[in-house]
C-alpha cells in the first residue's frame, strides 16, 4: 500500500488512504499487543453485523505495525456538527441511536469492561484509599454483556453520502454495562469543553434508554479514573475532580 495520502494524524499514529483502503500506521512506541488487540476487537465486532470498516490486513509497513481496513467514504459526525451547528439536535439524536444499536449487540469473546476498569484503577497513581473506594464501587455495579465501544464520540462515526452511519476505531471496545459507555461519552464531551452538548447528550441517552442520570453518574468516578491513566497533564485536574466525587456520595 502506498502512503501518499494522509487523512488524519495523531500523536503516535498516522492514517493513510489508498483507493478503497485505509492504513492506520502506528509509531514504534505503540505496544504491539494493543495494536493486535484493536485488530481482534474490530474482527469480533464485524461479526455482530454492525456497520463498521472491515479489517483487511494486519501488517508492517516500513518497519511499523499497520492495520488495513476498508475506507468509508463520508464525513464524521464531528465534522458535520462543526459545519452545521443548527442541526446539532438532529445529529445528537442520530449519535445516541447509533450507540443504542451498538449496545443492543453481544460479542461474548470481547474483553470484559469490568476487568479493564479494574486494571485501569490499579494502574492510576491515586492514593490507596481512593483506589479502594473505586474498586468497591466497581464491584457493586451490575455486570452486563453489551458491546461497548469505549471511545464513542462524534469523530468515530462516519456518515456516508447516502446517510448510512459507520462506526470506526474499536481499539477500546469491551463487553459490559451500557451506562459505563454513556458515562465515558459524556466525559469525552466535557473533556472536549462541549459542556452544553454533553448535557444534551446525556439527557437524550437517559431518556431513550429509560436509564436514570444518577445510575449513569455512578460510573463517572470509575471512567474518570480510567481516563486519568492516559496521563494528559491538561486533563488531570478535571479528571481528579470527577474521581473525587465518590468521596462525598
Ligand atoms: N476506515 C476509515 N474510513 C474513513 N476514514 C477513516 C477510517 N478510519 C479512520 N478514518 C479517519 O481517521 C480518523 C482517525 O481514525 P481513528 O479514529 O481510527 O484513529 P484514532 O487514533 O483513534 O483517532 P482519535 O484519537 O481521533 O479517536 C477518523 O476520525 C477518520 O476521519
Ligand atoms: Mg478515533
Amino acid at each position: 500500500m502506498k502512503l501518499d495520502t494522509v487523512i488524519a494524524e495523531r500523536k503516535n499514529k498516522v492514517i493513510y488512504r489508498e483507493d478503497n483502503l485505509v492504513a492506520k500506521v502506528f509509531d514504534e512506541s505503540f505496544p504491539k499487543s494493543d495494536i493486535l488487540n484493536e485488530a481482534l476487537n474490530q474482527a469480533r465486532v464485524e461479526e455482530t453485523g454492525l456497520n463498521i470498516p472491515k479489517i483487511e490486513e494486519v501488517t508492517k509497513i516500513n518497519g511499523k505495525w499497520a492495520l488495513i481496513s476498508t475506507y468509508i467514504e463520508g464525513k464524521t459526525l464531528a465534522q458535520l456538527m462543526d459545519e452545521n451547528p443548527d442541526k446539532i439536535d438532529e445529529y445528537l439524536n442520530m449519535f445516541v441511536d447509533i450507540q443504542i444499536n451498538i449496545l443492543s449487540k453481544t460479542a461474548p469473546l470481547l474483553n470484559k469492561l469490568k476487568d479493564k476498569m479494574k486494571r485501569k484503577i490499579c494502574s492510576t497513581n491515586l492514593d490507596a484509599a481512593t483506589k479502594y473506594e473505586l474498586h468497591t464501587r466497581l464491584n457493586g455495579m451490575p455486570k452486563h454483556t453489551k458491546v461497548c465501544h469505549g471511545d464513542f464520540n462524534p469523530s468515530n462515526v462516519i456518515i456516508t453520502p447516502d446517510g448510512t452511519p459507520y462506526v470506526i476505531d474499536w481499539s477500546h471496545a469491551t463487553q459490559g454495562n451500557g451506562s459505563a459507555d454513556a458515562a465515558r461519552t459524556y466525559l469525552l464531551f466535557r473533556l472536549n469543553k462541549q459542556d452544553e452538548i454533553a448535557e444534551k447528550y446525556i439527557n437524550l441517552f437517559s431518556e431513550k434508554t429509560d436509564t436514570s442520570r444518577q445510575y449513569i453518574n455512578e460510573w463517572l468516578p470509575i471512567v474518570a479514573a480510567s481516563q486519568s491513566v492516559k496521563d494528559k497533564p491538561e486533563e488531570r485536574e478535571f479528571l481528579l475532580s470527577w474521581v473525587n466525587i465518590c468521596e462525598y456520595q
